[in-house]
């Protein structure tokens, strides 16, 4: 029966073939491009959602996704960075290697070994030996944070801070 077909049916029906074919094909595309979308719309829900903590803030190790941790937890990074308190597991202030007289890593305040920096200001320019602001993009945060000899939980906390445009 079939072959009796005209020769004009068997084109249509070939059209109507290839129009099934070419709409499915186009459906899959779009769909595959929403999810796409969905995707990336999820990305940058993440992104803004990322932790950040300011300089005076106090720190909670469990934000981070870190066990509770009481030689840093309810101190502030201002308070850490300035060596009024260590927040280091070790229980060593950053002045121990980091003064006037020494400047491990070309870092140091001008202050006495184990002394604090008391008003320590994030944006002025500090060091001995190279000279650079705790933020901005060559600051010191950026560097403790690439250095491996630096503790994670601090370096987590600091990179909130980054994050958080360093306020
Ligand atoms: C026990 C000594 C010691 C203590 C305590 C210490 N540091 Fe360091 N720090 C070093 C050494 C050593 C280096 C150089 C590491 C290297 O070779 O990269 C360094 C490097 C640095 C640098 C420069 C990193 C770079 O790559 O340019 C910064 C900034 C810094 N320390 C900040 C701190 C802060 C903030 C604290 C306190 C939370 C601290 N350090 C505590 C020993 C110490």
């Amino acid at each position: 029966m079939i072959k009796a077909w005209p020769k004009h049916c068997w084109n249509l029906s070939l059209q109507v073939c290839l129009f099934v074919l070419v709409y499915a094909c186009a459906q899959d595309k779009s769909r595959a491009e929403l999810i796409r979308e969905e995707m990336s719309q999820e990305n940058g829900a993440n992104a803004q959602s990322k932790l950040v903590i300011s300089w005076e803030d106090k720190i909670d190790s469990r934000r981070f996704g870190l066990t509770p941790n009481p030689k840093i937890d309810g101190k502030t990074l201002a308070e850490v960075i300035s060596s009024m308190t260590a927040g280091r597991d070790d229980g060593q202030l950053c002045s121990a290697c980091h003064n006037k007289d020494e400047a491990l890593g070309d870092y140091g305040l001008p202050v006495a070994k184990n002394a604090a920096s008391i008003d320590f200001d994030p944006s002025i320019e500090v060091g001995t030996t190279r000279k650079a602001k705790w933020k901005g993009p060559d600051g010191w945060a950026k560097r403790f944070i690439a250095n491996k000899t630096k503790p994670a939980n601090i370096k987590a906390v600091m990179q909130a801070w980054v994050d958080g445009g360093c306020k």
